[in-house]
């Protein structure tokens, strides 16, 4: 069973009750009324504000339909735990929240998660287009591909009878052995937060919500339920929570997902430091705070101390917000107040985002999936990045006999495993791959790499060897033109990757091949950094990522030239793991139900930002990417403005092909000290023809200049000159100016 694992995980030795299981056993629903009948209804006036429509419905709400829109289900029968979920949830879905059909208030149906609709594994998966990972989204530099994705897959959960999609996951890569990163924004909080809040905007762009997840520093998986984050405030401040902040302002989401993990001994769903001050407090968030599933903890201190809405019953050990939370806020213990904003934040969200006033259709097939295609498409085209290439690519039609070897490239390309598996149209391009229980199967997505290059190709002969023998995969190389490696590292939610190496002897088998052969192009499908001690051996590598439905055209794109490639790492490539700040993931590998602290002692020092401050030299650092074509930057100028640092420059095409760069600006204090030499300050993706130029300015966020102050809750600025690098990546400046900045300080919002 698809869940067994992970219930078994959270909920061991806890014998419920059969009765309490029933989702079922909710009050029954009075009919709704008619459309004409409801809009007459006060709170149905859509020249209202969200603040005051929700006031005069809850005006109208018995305690036990406040009740019930706090308690979620999950949308997946659970055998084992005696749960049958709710009759009108989506089978194999997320979650299911019921709502008040009598004042037009919608049921919830809530879908995973960030790369599509997703299904949970059983026999009845819903088919739907899977975006690239969102690591690969991130490797866009690109908002609007991040918009575009997001909007494409918000249309999916709407046409599917989703008001809820689980997507926004913006934890920050800060240990690249985690299991989920692949479906994050990258070690940059301000990368990732732009990233991710643009693909939250275009989900809700649907009038369906979205959430942001996993609030917060639930960085690692190995012992996610278990496990307590330490971290000095102020650097929190500008890392991990710096991305959510980011991604929050941008893509104001209606909902914000807690936590697994505790953070300074509290669990993230009851944490008031979290939720009540950070969240709801400092940034002003108005929508609804749910638990991730299996997280609830308690009833009066999870209400109290800002959690919203239970999730997932029953991955958790009680019904925490059913009766128990009516009893307590029968005795006072959770005042009627809290109780009236737990329920008016949700409604508040379902107004604020058009949920109420455009209700989610009955769900159905009736998407155009070959529309959506082409902006999955768009978003790998955009991603892939080109690490080396010696003169290899791009594929020219005069080579021959090319060999693809591994990775099943005559069929597929690959996913990342977990909760948000989103499953392809006409099925799995393999079957029986990985775990049998969560969070398998791995799933390889059927767009042939190969086949997409045999029609761009059609004079080269192009043989496919499984790569499960070396010395027969040396063979056919040898006896090649050209050979393309397919390497991939399987990753998934609830567990770690051992180390950064490919898995299943794969570094011998490119070692053998480069060998047999030197023109050799490996094309990677990782979730994020892996190492390569074979990369001088080679010719050419790409990082496709998971690059989700129709990653297979877009890979031959790539290769062939029909596409300039324009991705660049949104994480650093470590050279060794012996240079990140620990050894290995804390607590791994995982003992079941034991607890540990996972202490964060680099602080905000996270990914380019712990390399430069140690010297380190990466693989390849963050923000890398070669094209096919080169550029020429100039004309950098910064001033300051109204408080605000511009900055200017011209990007130029100078190669001989049309292509995509990204300029990337770092900011280095001269006087002062930050958690790094350097940090991150904007970017911005160009398109240039042959020989074009643009002329880019850009400003940047106050706070990426600043140092956080948490007794005064102040970001301050420090007066003086401040390098602005105009770069490639973390390490290629190509021009600097130097900028005289005053002395500021902003509030918690950085304003
Ligand atoms: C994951 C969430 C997901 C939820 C519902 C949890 O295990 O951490 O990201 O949305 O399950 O499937």
């Amino acid at each position: 069973m698809t869940f067994t694992k992970k219930l078994g995980i959270i909920a061991v030795s806890c014998a419920l009750a059969a009765p309490a299981l029933m989702a079922t056993a909710q009050t029954q629903q009075q009919a709704a009324p008619s459309q004409k009948e409801l809009a007459s209804k006060s709170w149905m006036n859509t020249k209202l504000s969200a603040h005051e429509r929700t006031q005069l419905v809850l005006k109208e709400m018995t305690v036990d339909e406040k009740l019930g829109l706090l308690m979620g289900y999950f949308g997946t029968d659970a055998p084992w735990k005696n749960f049958t979920r709710p009759e009108e949830s989506y089978p194999q879905s997320a979650g299911f929240i019921y709502g008040v059909p009598r004042l037009g208030i919608p049921n919830i149906w809530q879908a995973d998660a960030g790369v599509g609709v997703a299904s949970q594994s059983g026999p009845n998966v819903r088919e739907r287009t899977a975006l690239p990972s969102g690591m690969a989204t991130a490797a866009t530099w690109n908002p609007q591909v991040g918009f575009d994705g997001g909007a494409m897959i918000g249309a999916e959960a709407r046409t599917s009878g989703f008001n809820v999609l689980l997507a926004g996951g913006v934890n920050l890569v800060r240990e690249p052995r985690n299991g989920r990163n692949f479906e994050y924004g990258g070690e940059d909080p301000y990368l990732a937060g732009v990233m991710v809040g643009h693909q939250i905007k275009g989900v809700q762009s649907n009038h369906i919500v979205s959430t942001l997840k996993h609030f917060a520093y639930n960085d690692q998986e190995t012992g996610r339920f278990n496990l307590n984050v330490n971290i000095d405030e102020a650097a929190g401040r500008m890392s991990d929570l710096l991305a959510l902040q980011f991604a929050y302002e941008i893509g104001n989401p209606g909902s914000v997902m807690c936590s697994y993990n505790r953070v300074y001994g509290v669990y993230g769903c009851e944490s008031d430091y979290l939720l009540n001050e950070v969240l709801k407090k400092d940034w002003g968030f108005k929508g609804w705070v749910m638990s991730d599933w299996g997280a609830t903890h308690s009833t009066v201190p999870a209400a109290n101390n800002g959690l919203d809405q239970q999730s997932g019953f029953p991955f958790d050990v009680s019904a925490y917000f059913k009766e128990p939370l009516k009893e307590a806020v029968t005795n006072g213990w959770v005042s009627q107040e809290r109780f009236d904003d737990m329920a008016g934040r949700v409604l508040f969200a379902l107004f604020d985002k058009g949920v109420i006033d455009n209700p989610v259709p009955k769900g159905s097939n009736n998407i155009d999936f070959k529309k959506h295609g082409l902006v999955t498409q768009k978003d790998a085209e955009e991603a892939i990045v080109l690490l080396k290439n010696d003169k290899l690519l791009p594929l020219t039609k005069s080579v021959k006999k090319i060999a693809i070897i591994g990775s099943h490239a005559n069929v597929g390309v690959l996913s990342g495993g977990g909760s948000s598996q989103v499953y392809p149209l006409g099925g799995m391009a393999v079957s029986g791959l990985g775990p049998k229980i969560f969070p398998g199967p791995m799933v390889y997505y059927p767009s042939s790499p190969m086949k997409a290059l045999e029609a761009r190709l059609p004079d080269a002969r192009i043989t496919f060897d499984e790569g499960a023998n070396v010395q027969t995969a040396a063979k056919l190389a040898a006896e090649s033109d050209l050979v393309l490696v397919f390497a991939n590292q399987w990753t998934a939610e609830s567990v770690d990757v051992a180390n950064l190496s490919l898995p299943d002897n794969q570094d011998a088998l490119i070692a053998a091949v480069a060998k047999a052969n030197k023109k050799t192009a490996v094309v990677l499908q990782t979730g994020g950094a892996i190492l390569m001690p074979w990369l001088n051996d080679v010719s050419a590598v790409i990082e496709a990522w998971y690059p989700g439905t129709n990653g297979g055209e877009a890979i031959a794109r790539v290769l062939t030239g029909e596409v300039n490639p324009s991705g660049h790492l949104p994480i650093t490539f470590p050279a060794a793991e012996a240079q990140l700040p620990r050894p290995k993931v804390d607590g791994y590998p995982e003992v079941k139900d034991q607890r540990f602290d996972v202490n964060y002692t680099e602080g905000a020092t996270v990914g380019y930002k712990w390399f430069d401050a140690h010297k380190h030299i990466p693989l390849f650092p963050f923000g890398y990417g070669l094209s096919y074509t080169d550029f020429e930057f100039s004309d950098l100028k910064a001033f300051v403005k109204n408080d605000q640092l511009n900055i200017s420059f011209r990007v130029k095409n100078i190669g001989a092909v049309a292509g995509k760069e990204v300029a990337q600006i770092y900011i280095a204090p001269l006087n002062t000290k930050w958690e790094a030499p350097k940090r991150l300050g904007a970017f911005q993706k160009v398109d240039l023809k042959p020989g074009e130029s643009t002329q880019v300015s850009v400003v940047v966020d106050p706070r990426l200049l600043a140092m956080y102050q948490s007794e005064s809750k102040t970001w301050k600025i420090a007066k003086g000159q401040y390098e602005i690098i105009l770069s490639r990546s973390a390490t290629e400046p190509q021009a600097t100016v130097k900028v005289g900045i005053p002395a500021q300080i902003l509030d918690v919002q950085g304003r």
